[in-house]
């Protein structure tokens, strides 16, 4: 597939350097092309090609948005180029002392459906610290594969965002629209604090068990 990065920090490098070595054609949307985030996921991953927000959101079939929360205003400031496009949010707003940045009021992820509403948004690759999107193998345990919570209101574009994740190693759980990303980002700031404050390590992750 196509797919574009706003944003290629630890999260957007992550996911970009293993969707381009799966094959898809990925291109970095970039403000800047000489910034640090792009230099070094440029030298990372070869394959990786830039060009700007502009033509990179054109041309692509999906886009990731990898970006600070307190920045998505402003990445996201040209909604038309939006339209009918899927955007995976990878985003989280973390608000002072690991606290939801929303108040637990309003999802961040309805945050962005707002801002490009013509956007098929699906909130995604969140719940986990990037470390887990470099890596998402986990040896000894068969066929079970680490969970990936996917939340959106498009079917369609949540089967799309499903198809990657599974690609990419994960198992998605669909939860449904884009309101349940409040919940999502909860689990985002439950990791955070067993994950990295308690110290239980990066390398946890949920499954999914059902009857
Ligand atoms: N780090 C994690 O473990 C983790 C896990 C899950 C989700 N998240 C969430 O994922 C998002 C990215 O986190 P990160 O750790 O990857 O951040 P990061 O390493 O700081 O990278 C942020 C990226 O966003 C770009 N950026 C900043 N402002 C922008 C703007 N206005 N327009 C376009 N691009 C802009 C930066 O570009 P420049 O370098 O050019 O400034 C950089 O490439 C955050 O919302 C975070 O909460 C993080």
């Amino acid at each position: 597939m196509k797919l574009a990065f706003i944003g290629i920090g630890q999260v957007g490098a992550a996911l970009a350097g293993n969707l381009s070595k799966l094959g898809h054609s990925v291109t970095v949307a970039a403000r800047d092309p000489g910034s640090k985030s792009v230099t070094e996921a440029l030298a990372r991953f070869p394959k990786l090609t830039v060009a700007t927000p502009e033509e990179a959101i054109a041309a692509a079939e999906v886009v990731f948005l990898a970006t600070p929360f307190a920045a998505v205003e402003a990445a996201l400031a040209d909604p038309d180029a939006f339209a009918g496009k899927v955007l995976i949010d990878c985003t989280n707003p973390v608000g002072p002392n690991l606290t939801h940045g929303l108040n637990s009021e309003r999802s961040g992820g309805e945050v962005v459906q707002d801002l490009v509403p013509q956007a098929k948004v699906v909130k995604a690759f969140t719940i986990y610290g990037f470390e887990n999107f470099e890596d998402s193998s986990y040896p000894g345990y068969g066929d079970l594969r680490p969970a990936m919570l996917i939340a959106g209101n498009d079917a369609e574009a949540r089967r799309v965002v499903a198809t990657l994740c599974r690609e990419l190693g994960w198992e998605p759980v669909d939860t449904g629209p884009i309101a349940m990303s409040l919940h999502l980002e909860h689990m985002t700031l439950l990791w955070i604090k067993m994950a990295r404050v308690q110290g239980v390590g990066a390398g946890l992750v949920w499954a999914r068990l059902q009857r």
